[in-house]
Order: C-alpha cells, then sequence, then structure tokens
C-alpha cells in the first residue's frame, strides 16, 4: 500500500497545490516500486480547515485537485497498471459548510438538526464552563461550541469547523452507506476510515475524570454501539463488493484491537495502531525512549492478531513527523533500516509517500511557516496564553509537528524539488538537492534503490509475508532480531537500531546461512564464532 497526500504529491497546473492530474503523471514511480493498493488521502469538496478531513460535499473532487473527470482518468490510469484505489471515508464528521449543517444549525425543528449532536449548555453560579460536559477537542479547548449565542451546542472532537455526525440516527447511516455505494460503484476498492472507532458516543455524555482526561481519545474510541454499526456498514455496504478496508484505530487499546480486526466478527480488515509510531513523543513533546519497548509492542501487536485478524505495518503518515527523523536519524542508513522493518513485520506494509526516498523533517525556524490547523492552535493555547515559552514550543513543535509529513514531495533536485511550477503551498525542503526521486533511482546505493529491492524481495517471499512472527531477542537494546517462518522458509531479520556498529552474537540455534539482502556494503559481515559485525543502521535479511 501506498499513501498520497493530493496536496503535496504533484502539481499538474502550477497553483502549487497537487493534484490528481498530478498523480496520474506520476503512476510509473508508484509501479516501479511494486505499489500495488494506493490509498488517497482526502479529495473531495471542502474548505480545508483541516487540509480536507473536512469535507463539504462527499460526492464532488476538490477544485484545486481537479474534477470527476480527473478522477475517472487517474483511477483509470491505476487500474492499467494492475493497482488498486482505496480512499479516506472521514464520517466521524462532516465539514460545519457541508449542506446538513447549514440546515442542522437553522434551529432544533430543521429535519437535519438530528444529523449531528446537539446538547444544552450547564448553567448556573459557579461553574468554570457552560459547555455540557468537560470533553476536550483534539484541536484545543472545549469539544462543545455553540452555533449561535442562545443556541444548544453541537459536539466536534476536533476543529469547530467538523461537527460530529449522530450515528445513532438510523438516516445518517443510509446517507453514509450511499456515499460509500456512490464510490465503491466508481471502482475504488475500499476506504481507509478516519477516526472510526469515534463514531458511536454515549448519549449521556459523563464528565471525563481526571484520569480519561489524560486520555479522552479511549473514552472516544469506547463507545457503546461501534461495532454495531461496523457490522451493519460491512452487511450492507462492504460485503456487497470486493473491498479491503483498514480502519484508523485511534484510542483503541491492544485488548480491544481484535475486536475491529477478527475476521469472524465482520466488521474491519484492518486498522492502524499508534503505538509504535508515537514511541519517541509524548504530545508535542518528543521524549526518550528505548528499543525493547518498541520490540514489545511489535510482539503484542502480532499475537493480538491471532489466527483471523490481520495487522498493518507502517512508519509514519500525513499525520506525524518523518519516521526517519522520529525513528532514525536522519541518515539514510536510518531509512533503510525502518524501510527492512516496515517490509517484514507481518502486517500489510503501508508506505507514506516521501519516505522512500528517506524525507526528512523540514528546518522550520519560525511558527509563520506552519500551515497546520494542530501546529497554530497548539501555538495560541500554549504560547500565546503565556502557558509555554515560544523557544520551548519552536524546537519540539518543529519535530513532533504534522507539517513535517506534509513538505512537497521531492521529485528532482531543480525548482521547488520538481512538484510545481508556481509557488509551492508549504516550503519545499532544501535537502531536496539530494534527496530526490530523479538522483535516487539512478543510484544503486540509495533508499529508493533499496526500497525497489526490499519491495521485491517480500512479494516474492510468502514467508516474508505469511510467516510467523518471533522476536528471538526481545531484551537487547541495540538490535531488533526475529524469524519469519513459514514451513521450511525461514528467514531471520536482524537490524542495527543506531549509530554504533555492534558485534551481535544470535542466541543458540538462530543460524543465519545466506543473505537475502541487506544494506551493508559488503556482506562479508559474519566473524568467527557466528557474531555479527553490524555497521551503524545495518539491516539484513537472511535465509536459514
Ligand atoms: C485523522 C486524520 C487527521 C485529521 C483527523 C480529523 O486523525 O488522519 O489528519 O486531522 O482525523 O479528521
Amino acid at each position: 500500500m501506498y499513501q498520497i497526500y493530493p496536496r503535496s504529491f504533484a502539481d499538474s497546473n502550477g497553483d502549487g497545490v497537487g493534484d490528481l492530474n498530478g498523480i496520474t503523471r506520476h503512476l510509473d514511480h508508484l509501479q516501479r516500486l511494486g505499489v500495488t493498493v494506493v490509498w488517497l488521502s482526502p479529495h473531495f469538496d471542502s474548505p480545508n480547515a483541516d487540509n480536507g478531513y473536512d469535507i463539504r460535499d462527499y460526492r464532488k473532487v476538490l477544485a484545486q485537485f481537479g474534477t470527476m473527470t480527473d478522477f475517472d482518468r487517474m483511477l483509470a490510469a491505476m487500474k492499467k497498471r494492475g493497482m488498486r484505489l482505496i480512499i479516506d471515508l472521514v464520517v466521524n464528521h462532516t465539514s460545519d459548510e457541508h449542506r446538513w449543517f447549514v440546515e442542522a444549525k437553522k434551529g432544533a425543528s430543521n429535519p437535519y438538526r438530528d444529523y449531528y449532536i446537539w446538547r444544552p449548555g450547564k448553567a448556573g453560579a459557579g461553574i468554570a464552563s457552560s459547555a455540557p460536559n468537560n470533553y476536550p477537542s483534539f484541536f484545543g479547548g472545549s469539544a462543545w461550541t455553540q452555533a449561535r449565542p442562545g443556541d444548544d451546542y453541537y459536539l466536534h472532537y476536533f476543529a469547530v469547523k467538523q461537527p460530529d455526525l449522530n450515528w445513532d440516527n438510523r438516516k445518517v447511516r443510509s446517507e453514509i452507506y450511499d456515499l460509500m455505494r456512490f464510490w465503491l460503484d466508481k471502482g475504488v476498492s475500499g476506504f481507509r476510515m478516519d477516526v472510526i472507532p469515534f463514531i458511536s458516543k454515549d448519549p449521556a455524555f459523563p464528565d471525563l475524570t481526571t484520569d480519561q482526561l489524560q486520555h479522552p481519545d479511549r473514552v472516544y474510541a469506547d463507545g457503546p454501539r461501534v461495532h454495531d454499526y461496523l457490522k451493519e456498514m460491512r452487511r450492507e455496504v462492504l460485503s456487497k463488493y470486493d473491498t479491503m478496508t483498514v480502519g484508523e484505530a485511534v484510542g483503541v487499546t491492544p485488548e480491544k484491537g481484535p475486536l475491529f480486526t477478527d475476521q469472524t466478527r465482520g466488521e474491519l480488515d484492518m486498522i492502524f495502531r499508534f503505538e509504535g509510531v508515537n514511541i519517541g513523543r509524548d504530545g508535542w513533546r518528543t521524549k526518550a525512549w528505548s528499543l525493547p519497548v518498541l520490540k514489545r509492542f511489535y510482539t503484542d501487536l502480532d499475537i493480538s492478531a491471532g489466527t483471523s485478524g490481520w495487522n498493518t505495518s507502517f512508519i509514519g503518515n500525513h499525520d506525524k513527523a518523518r519516521a526517519i527523523d522520529a525513528l532514525g536519524d536522519g541518515s539514510p542508513a536510518s531509512a533503510k533500516a525502518l524501510a527492512t522493518m516496515m517490509l517484514t513485520l507481518r502486517g500489510t506494509p503501508f508506505l507514506y509517500q516521501g519516505d522512500e526516498i528517506g524525507m526528512t523533517n523540514y528546518p522550520w525556524t519560525d511558527i509563520g511557516q506552519f500551515d497546520d490547523i494542530a501546529a497554530r492552535n497548539l501555538w495560541r493555547d500554549q504560547v500565546l496564553s503565556g502557558k509555554v515559552a515560544p523557544a520551548e514550543l519552536l524546537p519540539e513543535l518543529a519535530k513532533t509537528s504534522r507539517d513535517n509529513a506534509r513538505t512537497p514531495m521531492q521529485w528532482t533536485a531543480g525548482t521547488a524539488a520538481g512538484f510545481t511550477t508556481g509557488k509551492p503551498w508549504l516550503p519545499v525542503n532544501p535537502n531536496h538537492a539530494t534527496v530526490n526521486v530523479a538522483a535516487e533511482a539512478a543510484d544503486p546505493g540509495s533508499v529508493l534503490a533499496y526500497y525497489r529491492r526490499m519491495l521485491a524481495l517480500r512479494q516474492t517471499t510468502p514467508a516474508l509475508i505469511y510467516g510467523a512472527f518471533h522476536d528471538v531477542d526481545p531484551a537487547h537494546p541495540q538490535v531488533f532480531a526475529y524469524t519469519r517462518i513459514m514451513g521450511a522458509n525461514r528467514y531471520l531479520v536482524v537490524i542495527n537500531f543506531s549509530a554504533r556498529p555492534v558485534g551481535y552474537t544470535l542466541p543458540a540455534g538462530i543460524t543465519p546461512r545466506a543473505v537475502a539482502i541487506t544494506t551493508a556494503v559488503s556482506t562479508g559481515t559474519t566473524l568467527p564464532n557466528g557474531t555479527l559485525a553490524l555497521a551503524p543502521w545495518q539491516a539484513s535479511v537472511y535465509r536459514m
């Protein structure tokens, strides 16, 4: 799977914003890489309060991205190459400019009122806030806003401009199932489902406890009817088509994950769990992390899939800082090490655009450079309110901001990295002089060349796709070593997760025989007595 963030992938008409024709032009790159399915981040009509995750019209293409004809042409071009397309299903909320909400906010008697969630405010002397309860929004402040003074409050887990839909209303669910059929009938093959665990709410809206306030997402992800709705969606829509689905499982705990993906339950095919990619951060702050904890997460995740579930494997997306900086050290060697891990864990890999060339975080120096609503609201709430000094927040934001993943794709060393002939909507990373598709395609030692080789190996090696996963050395602080075994086909993956070389002695009984792929310059790295001499960030896959 390959995720495209359309705003930042390729601009075909010089307006500085990526578009669908830009994607169609670059499909050769994806094919050469070995991509078989594309996940397209939202391409729908939207006022872009949250870059398309606030949808105004689910059946219309965002004008900046092109037309429905462009969409059809892109889809046909993908199919011609044997690729499938899944699109983003953002149905926990709409834009406040969606026709349903424009109607709903007219008043309590409007037929669309009950498409959203309204509650009266609290009244009385001495109360801290008149919002119906203490739910916080992910983008700062309360999750409740009054459409106008004197009116009830509507719920929005995200921005004020992203009102949450009322899934308990059967009409809302029918509308959503209809729009899913609209796109499936066009030939898309499924959906990545935005914050899908949040769709069901506890209608009593009890206040969160102090503990729960540390992780409101866990409460939001545990509504009383989420599994009923997902089963209904499968029964009424998905089961009628040849589809795949992947849910963004924000707030889903390890114990609850399988409820979404166990195939015997008929809900989703896969989910994204975020403990791995979030390991080095605490909200907007970075934090120290250790390899054994990361390894433990991957083992738990693997166990949770059981025999009737299936996992995803990913190191980045449009909401995270660049993997190479968050989990690696910014070097191409660390990009290859992470590629090896992502492509050999047991789960369907989701590669985020730009990671295949080792794109890094942007060198931000000023809050004015950021576009993301999350960054701008954070600045407002923390810095402008005087809680945190600018000099404390800016360097952390530079490392954790979602905008790091959203700077334009780097195609060439030329102007604006070949992304646009105009002025790019977000700055282009100056390192595009060397980190770009054209240069790396010509260099057999590049991150891109390695991704191509690693993907080819994976796709021709069933044991690396389906084989049992076993961490052979969970406590080692520097090396991640695991086996993938399917019958007589036995593979060993060894990754040095650090910039320091290491002489690594494998546990007894684990014997590598031949190198299947390695990031090392020379493969003659086995020392006598079975110790592997691993270079900084070296990753190797061995046949056993
Ligand atoms: C998901 C999306 C993110 C968006 C949010 C609200 O987390 O990935 O980009 O801001 O949902 O739709």
